[in-house]
């Protein structure tokens, strides 16, 4: 049984987060990099990944970012052809990567942007889901089980967020598919959880919280008093990708200064 602190250790473990380019996703790669994990990195522009994957690698972690956008199967098919092939096993899945198009009222809403909402935030997280569920299914099984998968919901997937509502519609269906998957795939010894993160300071929500009428009316909801920052999200990833959290699958971790 190994101690508390050991428990969160990941060395030797194989992670992939997808959108880890920069915000939460850089956040929770460096997490996870961290506790000893070998990362692969995504996002569409390789670039950027490949400066974070640099970066980690800089520190003395290993890292390999690969382009991949997440409304492509054909992407998504490459990406875990890739880690079959190069890996032979993943560990950890931590999928991040989301779009947020629309601001506005939904009954205005363009019918191109929500497709490409829904294409990105669900049916990219649910492709990747079910490839990264197939590799881990044959692996043997490990402290924390054979694999664990965290999705990037939002407080706005718990109640819809006024000006988001589409978006708030991809993340209710994230949390859907976490429970969903929890029971499916827990027989294999795979567990699903997701994070609901309140407003966090990134690119994603400068539109939010750079408007100064949104911006204060939101923090007069949170009771801690002040928005997140990226590396809150890190932490509360690193417990659900690691043995910490062994006896936990289904959940959703609100992360939000209290706002939920
Ligand atoms: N920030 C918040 O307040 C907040 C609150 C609740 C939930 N979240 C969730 O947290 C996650 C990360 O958001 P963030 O705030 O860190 O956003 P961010 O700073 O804008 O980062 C988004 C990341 O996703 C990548 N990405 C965007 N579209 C993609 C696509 N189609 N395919 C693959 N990668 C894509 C971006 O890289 P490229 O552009 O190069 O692809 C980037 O690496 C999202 O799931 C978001 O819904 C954020």
């Amino acid at each position: 049984m190994p101690s508390a602190l050991d428990s969160f250790r990941l060395d030797g473990r194989l992670a992939l987060v997808t959108g880890a380019s920069r915000g939460i996703g850089q956040a929770i790669a460096t997490a996870l990099a961290e506790a000893g994990a070998e990362l692969v990195l995504t996002s569409r522009k390789v670039e950027a990944a490949q400066a974070v994957a640099s970066a980690l690698e800089q520190a003395g972690h290993r890292a390999t970012a690969i382009a991949c956008h997440n409304g492509r199967e054909s992407d998504i098919d490459a990406l875990f052809g890739r880690i079959r092939s190069e890996w032979g096993r993943l560990d950890v899945l931590v999928n991040n990567a989301a779009t947020n198009p629309l601001f506005g009222p939904m009954s205005m809403a363009d019918q191109g942007a929500i497709t490409k909402t829904f294409e990105v935030n669900v049916n990219g997280m649910l492709f990747c889901t079910q490839r990264a569920a197939a590799i881990m299914a044959d692996q043997a099984e490990r402290p924390g089980g054979r694999g664990s998968i965290v999705n990037i919901a939002s407080v706005a997937g718990l109640e819809p967020m006024p000006g988001i509502g589409v978006y708030s519609a991809t993340k209710a269906a994230v949390i859907n598919l976490t429970r969903g998957f929890a029971n499916e795939l827990a027989a294999a010894g795979i567990r699903v959880n997701a994070i609901a993160p309140g407003l966090v300071e990134t690119k994603f929500a400068a539109a939010l919280i750079e408007t100064p009428e949104i911006a204060e009316q939101a923090l007069r909801r949170i009771p801690l008093g002040r928005f997140g920052q990226p590396h809150a999200i890190g932490g509360a990833a690193l417990f659900l990708a690691s043995a910490a959290s062994s006896y936990v699958t289904g959940s959703v971790l609100v992360v939000s200064g209290g706002y939920l």
